[in-house]
């Protein structure tokens, strides 16, 4: 049997390289970078932006990483895996078929794919005949429970000799809420020999073990859970080998931060990447004492140093009242599903 691994899912605006590459150093065993539009990138003339040129960066602690497409113009798709594989930078292309975004879909892309069969089947087949990269599909169950057509493309998968799937069990019409249909990917996994990656709503490494063992998948693709605790890939290791999970105190929290604005700054504005590292700062600071008055402190902060001196003087004081741990009774209570909608309301591109 193989060995279980344990990926980070795609995030659009999250999952670029820095953080990626904080998830590799607690031991993730892949990752798929955010989505890349096809249409755009595929007949790109000019030089890409910075903001591109940041999201198909890679790190050199970055292994088994994958290129996503999203499209459903097969020779847009094709063309934009030639792009990719020519840069010599990634170990796979990754075909979205899951993105469930109102504006996506309703251009025919993203889990809209899952109600046109035919053109779906061509972009993969179009992918495929382009690149000699490994190619992987990730997708949603089906439209919605009435149409729960994920075995359909698992099988077009194994036909065309794709690497991998990657399976979120909610359907497009339940968006990131409600239960995982845990059954059916379990159905999936059991019929097919291409490797399926289970998805969605792990929030811990113990859940994720569980997930894996429920769904017989070849391994489990964490999203949300990595925004909070990046160290989910070492708990899971720890689990693994009969261990127990580590608390993860202040100091260590304070440091990831500090390292991951750190890489941040390297890729986009100075201003940009410290206020960007605001919503990290909210998952991981989450439980320690006084943490809202440093967020607020926070929100007047532009610059690395000014960010790397208030965490540093926040740990001072905790470490001072030996206050390094969480507090349960001190975490909000958003669900993982909360950080989603937050996330939407901001993007406007997840509801
Ligand atoms: C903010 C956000 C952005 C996402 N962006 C992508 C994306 O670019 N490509 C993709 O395939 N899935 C994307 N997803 C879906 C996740 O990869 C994953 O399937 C979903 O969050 C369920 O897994 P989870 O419960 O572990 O978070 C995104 C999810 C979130 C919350």
């Amino acid at each position: 049997m193989r060995t279980p691994e344990f990926l980070l899912a795609p995030m659009d605006g999250m999952t670029r390289a820095s953080f990626r590459s904080v998830c590799f150093d607690y031991g993730a065993d892949g990752a798929t970078t955010e989505m890349i539009q096809s249409l755009a990138y595929g007949r790109a003339r000019k030089p890409m932006s910075p903001t591109f040129l940041e999201v198909l960066a890679r790190y050199p602690n970055e292994r088994n990483l994958a290129a996503q497409l999203i499209g459903s113009d097969p020779a847009a798709m094709a063309e934009s895996a030639r792009r990719l594989e020519a840069l010599g930078r990634f170990d796979a292309i990754d075909i979205n078929m899951g993105c469930p975004a109102r504006k996506v879909v309703g251009s025919g892309n993203g889990a809209a794919l899952l109600k046109t069969p035919e053109r779906a089947v061509a972009v993969m087949e179009a992918v495929k005949a382009a690149t000699s990269l490994p190619v992987r599909l990730k997708l949603r169950l089906g439209w919605d429970g009435a149409h729960v057509t994920a075995p359909f493309f698992v099988e077009q998968a194994q036909r065309l000799g794709f690497q991998s799937v990657t399976l979120h069990g909610r359907t497009r019409e339940q968006m990131y809420l409600g239960a995982v249909n845990i059954p059916a990917i379990r159905a999936i996994c059991d019929g097919t020999r291409i490797p399926v990656y289970a998805n969605g709503g792990v929030t811990c490494a113990e859940d994720a073990l569980t997930f894996l063992r429920d769904t017989h998948a070849a391994g489990v693709a964490i999203g949300r859970a990595a925004l909070k605790s990046p160290w989910i890939f070492e708990d899971i290791a720890a689990l693994r080998r009969g261990e127990t999970v580590k608390p993860r105190l202040a100091p260590e929290r304070v440091a990831l931060l500090i390292r991951l604005a750190t890489l941040t700054c390297g890729h986009r504005p100075e201003g940009v990447a410290i206020c960007e590292m605001r919503r990290f700062c909210g998952w991981m600071l989450a439980g320690l004492t006084g943490c809202e008055a440093v967020l607020t402190r926070l929100n007047g902060v532009v610059t690395l140093d000014a960010f790397r001196a208030l965490l540093e003087e926040y740990l001072d004081a905790l470490a001072r009242s030996d206050d390094l741990d969480i507090h349960p009774e001190l975490l909000p209570r958003p669900t993982l599903d909360t950080v989603a909608h937050r996330q939407a309301r901001r993007t406007a591109k997840w509801m």
